[in-house]
Order: C-alpha cells, then structure tokens, then sequence
C-alpha cells in the first residue's frame, strides 16, 4: 500500500498518540477514548513526577506509557497536548526518533500529528513535516482544567495547516461533536489573545470583583456566592439580547455623581479602581453610554 492511500484509510478513525499528560491531554485522552478511537501511548518526560501524571492517564485510556526515546510510534496521528513553549522541543525529539527507527528498517506509522497552540502555527510541527508527516494546529475554544468535564457539543476548533492533517482532525473533531472552523496561521495571535479574553481574562476580573467586593466588607466567598444570579443572568442577557440591550447602570443613565462615588471608594483599592475605569471607557466605546462628555472627562483624570 502506497503512503497516501494507508494515510487515506487511516484517515477515518485514527490511532493516537499523546504526547504530554497536563489539563488538555487528561480530558482529550478520555474523550477520544469514549468516542472509540484507540490511545495507543502516553509520550512523557522522563522524571517521576512527569511519569507519574501519565501512568495514571495511560491507565485510564489503556495506553502504554512512554517517552520520546522509548516510543513504539505505532499509532497513526501524533498529538502535541505540550505547553506553547515545549512544542517544537517534543516534535523535533520525535523527529529524531522517528528518523532512527526508520534508519534500523523499523516500521514508522505516523502520517499526521497535530498541536493544540491557539497562537502558534502548525510551523512548530516542521521537524515533523520534514520527515513526511501532514502537520496541523487544532485549537478547541473551551477551558480545560483538573475537576470539570466540559461538552465539547458545539465547541469551536480553529484549524490550520496542511490539508491532509487538518481533513483528518476535522473528522476528529466532528466525531466528539465540536465544529472545526479554518484560521490563517497570520491570524492565530489575535485570535488567542481574544481567546485569553474569552476566559482566563473573565476570571481575573472576576477575582477583582472580590476585591472590589473587600470595599463594601464582603469575602471573597460571600461575593462570589451574592455575585453569581446577577453574573449569570448578565450572561443570558448577552446571548439573547445582545450586549446594547443587556446594558444597565450607572453609565447608561449618565449618572456621573454616582460614577464619581465609586471612583473615590475605589481609591484604596487600586487593582479594582484600574480595571473599573478601563472598563468603563470601553462602555464608552461600545455601549450606549449617556453623559457621554461628563463621563469622560471624569474617566480622564
Ligand atoms: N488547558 C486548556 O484549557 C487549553 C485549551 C486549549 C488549548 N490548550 C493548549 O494545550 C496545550 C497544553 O496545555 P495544557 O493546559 O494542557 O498544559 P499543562 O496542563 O501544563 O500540561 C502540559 C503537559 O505537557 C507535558 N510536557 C511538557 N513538555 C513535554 C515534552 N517535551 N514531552 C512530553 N510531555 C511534555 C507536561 O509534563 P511535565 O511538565 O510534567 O513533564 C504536562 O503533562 C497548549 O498548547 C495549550 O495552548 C489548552
């Protein structure tokens, strides 16, 4: 069988391996598992913290454990679920070992291997790429952390890189029930930093809404709990309004004394005060705003 033809059978349902055992491997490992695809091997760093993480995902997929010089290599797809930093460190310590075994007349398999970056290219999978492997980056728009076990229903994947790999993961995706969607490689760092907005960014203001809750004697724990109605009602508000209609407060009736008020609480919480009046100039930007002239000048000093 030609390289392109077992690449085009392999294509449909994958074997895979993952390389690192961190938040998105753990949850991937086990979705790809559940949806019926084989997890051949677990590919980690050699020390026994690393080791010790993947044992425990390699058991749960029932996965060999292994690391870049020990790797059978057996399955189909390669999928770097390595932090931004380490991609192109793992891929080319693969390369090298792709590239031994194919010199000692060892069967090699991979035909795609694929990261999961959402500001880096499927570049950092070059090593690979010139060894003959169809490369891509596959970004899922979702959070993944120890203790939560989101629906990957409906969640977007931004995709790039070459056709062959992002056919195959797009199959992939669609088997776990998300939506790939194509991203120029160009695009990829403003896309990820509206991405970081999208969450990480949501939580820090949402850690300085406790801080700014410490002003008016709540705990963190008594904000969040107080805060969560309002916040998720917000929420739904946006999805179904849109954000101009969704818009209540201070800034949509122009009440500047009343903006004053909490500019001057806020004082001596300096953390809170910043992100409140960034904030509130982008109201000023995007929202329908009144007062428009009383609250900028206020917003300016
Ligand atoms: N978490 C998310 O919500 C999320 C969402 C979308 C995309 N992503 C992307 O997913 C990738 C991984 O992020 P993460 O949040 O899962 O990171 P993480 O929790 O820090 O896990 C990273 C894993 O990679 C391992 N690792 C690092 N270098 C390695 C190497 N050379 N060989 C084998 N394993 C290696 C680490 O193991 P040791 O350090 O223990 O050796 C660790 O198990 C990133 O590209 C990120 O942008 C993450």
């Amino acid at each position: 069988m030609t390289r392109n033809l077992m690449a085009e059978k392999t294509a449909r349902k994958p074997t895979v391996a993952i390389v690192g055992a961190g938040s998105l491997a753990t949850f991937l490992a086990v979705a790809l598992h559940g949806a019926g695809f084989t997890i051949t091997e677990i590919v980690t760093r050699d020390s026994p913290r690393s080791r010790r993480q993947a044992r425990a995902l390699a058991a749960k997929v029932g996965a060999q454990l292994v690391t870049a010089d020990s790797a059978a290599l057996h399955a189909t797809l390669l999928w770097f679920c390595v932090p931004d930093r380490d991609i192109r460190v793992a891929a080319s310590a693969l390369a090298v070992h792709l590239a031994a075994r194919a010199a000692a007349h060892k069967k090699n398999k991979i035909c795609f291997a694929l990261h999961s970056s959402g500001a880096l290219s499927s570049r950092e999978l070059d090593p690979l790429r010139k060894a003959g492997v169809a490369v891509a980056s596959v970004h899922p728009l979702m959070t993944f952390v120890a203790g939560a076990h989101p629906s990957l229903t409906g969640v977007p994947f931004a995709m790039e890189g070459d056709h062959a790999a992002t056919r195959v993961a797009s199959r992939i995706v669609r088997h776990l029930g998300g939506e790939s969607f194509s991203l120029p490689a160009a695009r990829k760092p403003a896309y990820h930093a509206w991405a970081t907005l999208t969450s990480p960014l949501l939580l820090a203001f949402l850690v300085t809404l406790e801080e700014a809750a410490r002003a008016a004697g709540l705990t963190p724990q008594g904000a969040r709990r107080k805060s969560l109605p309002i916040i998720q009602q917000t929420l739904a508000n946006y999805s179904h309004l849109g954000p101009s209609r969704s818009f209540s407060g201070p800034l949509v009736r122009g009440d500047a004394e009343t903006v004053a008020k909490h500019l001057a609480v806020l004082k001596k919480h300096p953390g809170a005060r910043e992100v409140y009046v960034a904030l509130a100039r982008a109201a000023l930007r995007g929202l329908p705003v009144k007062n428009r002239n009383g609250l900028s000048r206020l917003l300016r000093g």
